[in-house]
C-alpha cells in the first residue's frame, strides 16, 4: 500500500476520502436507524429510513445534507413521533437544524447535545420533555433560534449560559416549566427580537439593565409568571418593539411616560398587577396602537382627549382602577374602537353614542 501511495499519491488520496465519505455516510444513516428503532412512529412518518430502501439517507423524510455526505438539518416536526432524544445525536456534528417540535418526545434533553457547535436552529417545543434543561448553550456560538416552549413537564432554571447566544434572536420558553429568575446573563443576547417567557413560574425581578439591552427587539412578553418589581424602564431602547406583555405578574410601581417613545407599539397589557401612579398620557396617542389592558391596577389619571389620535385602537380594558375625569369626547372619533370597558374607575360624562 505504502509503495502505490509514493506512485500514486493523488489516486490514494482520493481513495482515503472515499473511504472516510463513505464510513461518515454509514454511520450517520446508523444513528439514523437507531434512533428509529428507539422511538415509536405511530404515523409512519419515517418509513423512508430504512437500509433496505434504495433511497440514499440524505433522501430519507426530514433529512437535508450538504454536498458532503453530512447530515445538516434533521426536521421530523409534526408527527406524534414517541420517545427519547438519543444521546448520539452529537455525532450529527454538521448539523444546522435540529426541529423535534410537535411531537411527544420525551424524558431529559440529553447533555451531548451540546457538542452540536453548528446549530442554527434547535426547536424541540410542543413536546413532552422533563427534568431540568442542561447547560449545554456555550458551544452554540451560530444558534438563531431557541424553541424549548409547551413542554409542561420540564422542571427547570432558566440556563444562564442561553445570555452568552450573541446571535440569538428567537427565545421561545413559554408555557414550560421554568422556575426562578432571569438571568442577569439576558443582557447579553443583543440580536434578540422575539422574547416570549411566559407562561412559566419564573419569580424575583427582571434584570436592571434588560430593557436597554435589546435593540432589535419586537416582542417582549414576561406575561403569567410571578415576577416582581419594577416596570423594565428602557423598553422603548427598541424602537421596533410592538407587543409588550407584562401581565398576570406582581409588579408594582407606576409606568414612565417614556413609554410613548415606543412608537411602533402595537399590544400593551399590564392587565392583572400592582401597577399604580398616573397612567402614561403618552400611550394613548400612539399613532399604531391597537389594544391596552391595564384593568386590575391600581392606576390614576384622566384619559386625554389626544386619544383620538390613536387612530389604530381596537380594544381598551381598564376596568377596576382609580382613573378619573370625564370620559374624553375624543373617544368617539377613534372609528376603530370596537370594545372600552372602563368599569369600577371613577370616570364619568357620556360614552359616545356606538358604545351604548
Ligand atoms: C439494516 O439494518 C438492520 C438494523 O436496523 C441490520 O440488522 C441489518 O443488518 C441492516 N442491513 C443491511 C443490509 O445493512
Ligand atoms: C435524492 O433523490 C434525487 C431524485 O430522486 C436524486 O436525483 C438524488 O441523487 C438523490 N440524492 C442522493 C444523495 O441520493
Ligand atoms: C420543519 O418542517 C416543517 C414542516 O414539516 C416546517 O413547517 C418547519 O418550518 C421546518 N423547520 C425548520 C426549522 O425549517
Ligand atoms: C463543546 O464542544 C466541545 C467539542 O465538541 C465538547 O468537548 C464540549 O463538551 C462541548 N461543551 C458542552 C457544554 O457541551
Ligand atoms: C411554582 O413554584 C412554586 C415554588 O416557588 C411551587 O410551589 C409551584 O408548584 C410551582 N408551580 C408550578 C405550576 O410549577
Ligand atoms: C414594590 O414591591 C416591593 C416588594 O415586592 C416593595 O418593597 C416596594 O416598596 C414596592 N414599590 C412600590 C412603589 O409600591
Ligand atoms: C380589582 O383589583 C384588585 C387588585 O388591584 C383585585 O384584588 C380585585 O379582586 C379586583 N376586583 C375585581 C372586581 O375584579
Amino acid at each position: 500500500m505504502a509503495t502505490t501511495c509514493t506512485y500514486t499519491f493523488a489516486l490514494c488520496l482520493s481513495l482515503a476520502f472515499l473511504i472516510l465519505g463513505s464510513s461518515a455516510s454509514s454511520t450517520e444513516a446508523d444513528i439514523l436507524l437507531s434512533f428509529k428503532d428507539s422511538i415509536q412512529d405511530p404515523k409512519n412518518s419515517l418509513s423512508s429510513w430504512s437500509n433496505s430502501s434504495n433511497a440514499h439517507y440524505c433522501n430519507w423524510t426530514g433529512i437535508t445534507c450538504s454536498t458532503s455526505p453530512s447530515l445538516t438539518s434533521l426536521n421530523v416536526s409534526n408527527n406524534l413521533i414517541w420517545g427519547p432524544i438519543p444521546d448520539q445525536i452529537s455525532q450529527f456534528q454538521s448539523l444546522r437544524v435540529l426541529d423535534f417540535s410537535k411531537n411527544h418526545i420525551e424524558g431529559r434533553i440529553p447533555e451531548s447535545i451540546g457538542s452540536l457547535v453548528k446549530l442554527q436552529v434547535l426547536n424541540l417545543g410542543s413536546n413532552l420533555l422533563s427534568g431540568s434543561v442542561p447547560a449545554v448553550f456555550v458551544n452554540f456560538t451560530e444558534l438563531v433560534v431557541l424553541d424549548l416552549s409547551q413542554n409542561l413537564y420540564l422542571m427547570s432554571g432558566v440556563p444562564s449560559d442561553i445570555g452568552r447566544l450573541g446571535k440569538l434572536e428567537q427565545l421561545l420558553l413559554q408555557s414550560s416549566g421554568f422556575y426562578g429568575q432571569i438571568p442577569d446573563s439576558f443582557v447579553g443576547l443583543q440580536s434578540l427580537t422575539i422574547l416570549d417567557l411566559s407562561q412559566n413560574n419564573l419569580s424575583g425581578v427582571i434584570p436592571q439593565t434588560l430593557g436597554s439591552s435589546f435593540k432589535n427587539l419586537v416582542s417582549f412578553d414576561v406575561s403569567q409568571n410571578k415576577l416582581l418589581g419594577s416596570f423594565p424602564n428602557d423598553i422603548c431602547s427598541a424602537p421596533g418593539l410592538k407587543n409588550l406583555g407584562l401581565h398576570t405578574n406582581f409588579f408594582n410601581g407606576s409606568i414612565p411616560n417614556s413609554i410613548s417613545e415606543c412608537s411602533n407599539l402595537e399590544r400593551f397589557q399590564v392587565q392583572n398587577n400592582e401597577f399604580s401612579g398616573d397612567f402614561p398620557g403618552g400611550l394613548w396617542s400612539l399613532s399604531k396602537i391597537k389594544l391596552i389592558r391595564a384593568e386590575n391596577n391600581r392606576f390614576s389619571g384622566a384619559i386625554p382627549d389626544s386619544m383620538s389620535m390613536a387612530a389604530q385602537l381596537e380594544q381598551v380594558q381598564i376596568d377596576n382602577n382609580s382613573f378619573t375625569g370625564k370620559i374624553p369626547p375624543g373617544l368617539g372619533l377613534v372609528k376603530s374602537l370596537y370594545r372600552f370597558s372602563a368599569s369600577l374607575n371613577g370616570l364619568y360624562g357620556e360614552l359616545p353614542p356606538k358604545f351604548l
